[in-house]
């Protein structure tokens, strides 16, 4: 069992990644309430839930253009700008086939339920062993609802598939994982998620981010939010450095406006490609953010950047 602890709204800043948003959610939901930020059903490496403050204030577009985003990951930005029209892509069939069956109404809040209900069951009974068959299972079967199972149920909410495309994230050694509690958290997600996009014109594609860029015109918005090079990537194969400078270049040669989220430094390091390739962008920087950790090493500021085109 978590503990719960004492925490404000000023120190939503103060988490980064993916599991610390399982935390956030449990443990400051009135926070989260007050800033009334939606927040997906499912998690990935680089998940931008506390940066979204920072980015809806920061978005300055025509809300008659297109919303375009090559690298939709969880979808929190997108349900939280809320765009009329929006393009919401990724090269993870799975995230994409799973929102397309929430806005198709093939899966809903109660499938989910059902389907989280009977499985988390046997979770509990049977531990990694079950994890493993459904691990397996969706494996050869690909379904949706198999991969939100797997996504709440593995290690740190990763997403990573080996050079098969097979998913081998492992377990969270949570057996216990589905309580009433998580299900209910989980299906309500769905249900704000679903809602978000009813009356939308918005498609969720599978495609590389290059197919993206064919649809902009000078009244649309690029929200990019690619893998980070020199950070972890082996979730979705390579993010190698020349995929990056290629992004740099389609995004000064659209006619939409581009806004790109990045790392700019922490004390180690320093993000050479953001200098390099970005630097004729207005930078607006969300100072200290720091990783949530219990040792002192794990806090280190990070500081990140949006750099807007116009
Ligand atoms: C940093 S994550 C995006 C996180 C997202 N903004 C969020 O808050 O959930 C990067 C995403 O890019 C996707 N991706 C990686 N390489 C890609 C490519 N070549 N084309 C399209 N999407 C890609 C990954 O599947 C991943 O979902």
């Amino acid at each position: 069992m978590k503990q719960k602890k004492d925490i404000n709204v000023n120190q939503l800043t103060l988490f980064h990644d993916e599991e610390k948003d399982d935390f956030l959610e449990m443990n400051a939901p009135e926070a989260i309430d007050k800033l009334k930020i939606i927040v997906p059903p499912i998690k990935c490496q680089g998940i931008k839930t506390k940066l979204v403050p920072f980015i809806v204030d920061n978005v300055k577009r025509d809300e008659d253009g297109l919303w375009i985003e090559p690298f939709v990951g969880t979808g929190v930005v997108a349900f939280n700008v809320a765009p009329k029209r929006a393009i919401l892509a990724d090269k993870n069939q799975y995230i994409i086939s799973l929102y397309q069956e929430f806005q198709n109404g093939h899966i809903t809040p109660n499938n989910v339920r059902e389907f989280l209900e009977y499985h988390g069951h046997i979770l509990e009974q049977r531990g990694n062993a079950y994890y493993r068959e459904m691990r397996e299972a969706f494996n050869r079967n690909r379904n949706p609802l198999y991969f939100l199972f797997l996504n709440r149920a593995d290690f740190n909410g990763m997403i990573r598939f080996n050079k098969s495309g097979q998913f081998n994230v492992p377990f969270c050694q949570k057996p216990d994982r589905f309580s009433k509690a998580y299900i209910t958290k989980i299906c309500n997600q769905v249900t704000k998620v679903i809602s978000v996009m009813r009356g939308k014109d918005w498609k969720f594609i599978c495609c590389p981010w290059q197919t993206t860029f064919t649809y902009a015109t000078s009244k649309d918005y690029i929200y990019i939010d690619p893998p980070y090079i020199g950070r972890d990537t082996s979730y979705v194969g390579e993010w190698p450095e020349e995929e990056a400078t290629a992004l740099a270049d389609y995004s000064h040669k659209t006619p939409a406006n581009v806004c790109l989220s990045m790392w700019k430094e922490n004390k180690f390091r320093r993000n050479d490609h953001l200098y390099d390739h970005w630097s004729d962008f207005t930078w607006v920087e969300q100072d200290h953010f720091y990783h949530f950790g219990a040792k002192e090493t794990n806090r280190h500021p990070m500081i990140e950047v949006l750099a807007i085109k116009r």
